[in-house]
């Protein structure tokens, strides 16, 4: 069953709210929807030091791959920021998404919110000729 875009985004804009995030202030949400019609969601989770501050889109997949999950994954959605502009998943978060999705065979969509214009991508237009599983 295609996951409903509208639910999706709104899981992602709640997990939001349990952010980490007090030295940007940039408090963003993920959620995974699955072929089983489980969703996992995600926030993002900074660091004292910067540079160890983990996506919300990361976040997610980690508790996906915790719970088991190793594929079926249909849509992503992320949202948060400080609206106005849409938040897109940076290039680490790409490729950890395309873990999961290449683990089950799958190229989800992927739905930007945060802004007052929604994107909608699949996965592999975000991030064309990946390295996966395959490469090795
Ligand atoms: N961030 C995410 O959680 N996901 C993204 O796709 C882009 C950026 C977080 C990282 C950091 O905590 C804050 O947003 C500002 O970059």
């Amino acid at each position: 069953m295609t996951p409903d875009r509208t639910a999706l985004l709104a899981r992602a804009e709640a997990a939001a709210e349990q952010a980490y995030a007090p030295y940007s202030g940039f408090r963003v949400g993920a959620a995974l929807a699955f072929e089983d019609g489980g969703v996992v969601t995600g926030a993002n989770v900074e660091n004292a030091s910067y540079g160890l501050s983990l996506c919300a889109e990361t976040v997610a997949v980690a508790q996906a791959m915790a719970e088991g999950r190793r594929g079926g994954l249909l849509a992503v959605a992320v949202a948060g920021g400080r609206g106005g502009v849409t938040i897109t998943p940076c290039g680490r978060c790409r490729q950890v998404l395309s873990e999961l999705a290449q683990a089950g065979a799958t190229d989800p969509l992927v739905w930007c919110g945060g802004g007052e214009q929604m994107l909608e991508r699949k996965l592999s237009d975000l991030l064309p000729h990946s390295f996966g599983p395959a490469s090795l």
